[in-house]
């Protein structure tokens, strides 16, 4: 399993799976024939122009023709094209399909696995990791507002949608790693509402569940030991659950390997040296209206541990 690269690309013209590339060849059509729509158009208001004086040939025709008949005809045949190339409703998933579940938070995604050694559920955060060559199904909700879930790599948008489940079924066909975003006006830090996706090999794959699914690192050295202890003592495990130290926090993220995901915040910060403590300390200056409060007044040794220690948490 080789580590996954930062995602740049968020893009609907390049699709990572059968989805996605539907949407792009119907957008391709959308837009070459609108431009062309578009150019005859105006090369008729030229003509109409520099004809003024005379009535021009037969008006009847050009409106009715060009005002109903045309766009009559244009739209119901997109309509059928696209129906035919819209997948089905699928009451199950295909046998053999990986089931993630996903819930938008304001404003963070948490994203829930089943690990198929203990049959546990695994809460992870603000990363979609999948196997290439697999369909996966998505169950989508919110708890709190109406959020949307849009990777253009992997398919259409669908909103999630507080008190409702949905689904969306997804496939890529190589390893990669892509960009998404919240796509539905969620509050001050919508814009801060990245969801980054990682496909792997299906070996991969179960090597970096298998790995996700094991309780957090033991404490290596003083410093990271101290860190643990500053995250109990300065009550993080309010919030937040590391699996094997503190499991009661359900309001942020699970940081039981919150070392090693890519960004923090939610695609604000990439998970570089010395971003974990700028993000405890300086929380609401990176990101303002976040559910965590700054925590600038904190000893300078104790965020260092601190931030040591979640680093630390691979
Ligand atoms: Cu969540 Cu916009």
């Amino acid at each position: 399993m080789s580590a996954p690269s930062l995602p740049q690309l968020q893009s609907v013209f390049m699709p990572a799976g059968e989805a996605a590339a539907r949407i792009t060849s119907l957008s391709w059509v959308l837009i070459i024939g609108a431009a062309l729509i578009f150019t005859a158009v105006m090369g008729l208001l030229g003509w109409a122009i520099c004809a003024q004086g005379g009535r021009p040939p037969r008006v009847r025709l050009w409106i009715a023709g060009g005002g109903v008949v045309f766009p009559l005809v244009v739209l119901a045949a997109l309509l059928a094209w696209s129906m035919a190339r819209t997948p089905g409703w699928m009451e199950r998933p295909p046998p053999g399909a990986l089931i993630v579940g996903i819930t938008a938070h304001m404003w963070w995604w948490e994203v829930r696995y089943r690990d198929p050694a203990s049959g546990r559920e695994i809460t992870l955060a603000n990363e979609l990791h999948l196997p290439a060559g697999r369909p996966v199904r998505l169950g989508l909700s919110s708890p709190d507002v109406i959020h949307s879930f849009w990777v253009p790599a992997l398919g259409g948008k669908m909103d999630m949608v507080p008190g409702r489940i949905s689904h969306l079924m997804v496939q890529v066909d190589q390893p990669g790693s892509w960009r998404g975003q919240c796509a539905e006006y969620c509050g001050e830090q919508h814009a801060r509402m990245a969801l980054n996706v990682v496909a792997y090999t299906p070996a991969g794959f179960d090597a970096w569940l298998a790995a996700q699914a094991l309780p957090a690192a033991a404490p290596s050295g003083a410093l990271v030991e101290r860190g643990r202890d500053a995250f109990l003592t300065q009550r993080c495990n309010a919030c937040h659950t590391v699996r094997g130290v503190a499991e009661e926090g359900r309001l942020g993220p699970d940081l039981t390997h919150v070392g090693s995901r890519l960004y923090l915040g939610a695609g604000t910060l990439p998970n570089q040296p010395g971003a974990m403590a700028r993000w405890v300390a300086h929380t609401q200056d990176v990101k303002p209206g976040a559910r965590m409060p700054s925590s600038a007044d904190m000893d300078p040794a104790t965020l260092e541990a601190l931030a040591a220690y979640l680093e630390h948490l691979k």
